[in-house]
């Protein structure tokens, strides 16, 4: 058998680590070829828990599953790994915003950053689902120095999947014929799910953009305000919808995107769209050779200028507050 991938996914007797770990053992993320050893880490309290979750993993007898190791040290659990999922926070209950978890998390993700620094493999991927998660990976990526900047992403595909549901059902058709729905800014209520680009059947639409108070009073606040409505329905944040979300942008970060389609990935901005430099922001991007690339030159009209800059001007803020915290310099 080939040399497996490591992958290690934090909080994983967690309500996103458990529909996550059994997906990539069954090879939904690297491809039904690739063998992968599993490492879980945990906090203490939770390791026993963890055991439970790897005792499972075993019991479904996956024939691409080389291991299972559960830690609650970061530099061990990161030693050597080629993909980091770190989901491992606290999430928000009802009537919290996701940026009140700023102060309960922020703590996490310098020592896990650290440690990613000091241990992982040199073509480490980092996806950080804990929220929230454009802060935090702004956090991991200031403590990984020598992980190369575009190698450190916020999920923003949970958005952009519902923004593309959403949208799909508006125009009664199937998910598979729209294309380049995107979602910029933050992973926050201020997030701007934009529809000026969207495509059916690779062919340019104005359906949705014709109507302007649609977007702004209906799909907009949708979108953005989604995972509060599930959180209001089940008592708890999404989970399955997260895991999902976490493989389809690690799978494409890997495999390359579909031609003529694009991703919404947070990571650190070149510049690009006016975004200040180094900010964990949410770009239109494509992946090409294991690498993302922003797509450039975008057309962006005043309507969308304001709720980017709205989105940006929220992450420079929650950026402040994790500085006066002590979490980054
Ligand atoms: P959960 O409470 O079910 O699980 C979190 C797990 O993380 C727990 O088992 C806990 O013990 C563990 N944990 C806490 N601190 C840790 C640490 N330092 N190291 C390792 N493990 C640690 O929560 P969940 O529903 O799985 O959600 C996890 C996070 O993902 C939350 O912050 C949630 O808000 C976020 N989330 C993000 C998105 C997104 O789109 N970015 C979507 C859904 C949820
Ligand atoms: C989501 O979008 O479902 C997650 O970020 C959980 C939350 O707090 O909304």
């Amino acid at each position: 058998m080939a040399t497996p991938v490591r992958v290690t996914i934090t909080g994983a007797a967690g309500q996103i680590g458990y529909a996550l770990a059994f997906r990539i053992a069954s090879g939904s993320l690297f491809g039904p070829d690739v063998p992968v050893a599993i490492n879980l880490l945990e906090v203490p309290q939770s390791v026993q828990a963890a055991h439970g979750v790897a005792m499972e993993l075993q019991d479904c007898a996956f024939d691409l599953l080389t291991s299972v190791d559960i830690f609650d040290d970061p530099a061990r659990a990161f030693d050597g790994v080629n993909a980091a999922l770190l989901v491992g926070a606290r999430p928000r209950t009802k009537g919290m915003e996701r940026s009140d978890l700023l102060e309960a998390n922020a703590g996490i993700f310098g020592p896990q950053g650290k440690a990613l620094n000091a241990h992982a493999a040199s073509d480490v991927r980092v996806l950080v689902v804990g929220n929230p998660a454009n802060t935090n990976a702004a956090i991991v990526a200031a403590h990984a120095p020598d992980i190369p900047a575009n190698r450190i992403n916020a999920l923003m595909r949970l958005d952009q999947n519902r923004a593309i549901a959403q949208a799909a059902r508006v125009a009664g058709v199937s998910t598979s014929r729209l294309s380049r729905v995107v979602v910029w800014g933050n992973h926050s209520a201020k997030q701007y799910p934009d529809l000026f680009h969207a495509q059916i059947d690779g062919k340019d639409t104005d359906i949705f953009t014709s109507d302007v108070d649609w977007l702004e009073h209906d799909f907009i606040p949708f979108v953005a305000g989604r995972g509060a409505q599930i959180i209001e329905a089940r008592g708890a944040s999404s989970a399955a919808s997260a895991a999902a979300a976490s493989i389809g942008h690690m799978r494409e970060w890997i495999h390359g995107s579909r031609p003529g389609n694009w991703a919404s990935v947070a990571l650190a901005s070149d510049g690009s769209y006016g975004v200040p430099e180094g900010l964990i922001c949410s770009f239109p991007a494509v992946s090409r050779d294991g690498e993302w690339e922003i797509v450039q030159g975008l057309h962006v009209n005043r309507m969308s200028r304001e709720y980017i800059d709205a989105s940006v001007a929220e992450l420079v803020a929650e950026r402040q507050t994790v500085r006066e915290l002590g979490y980054l310099n």
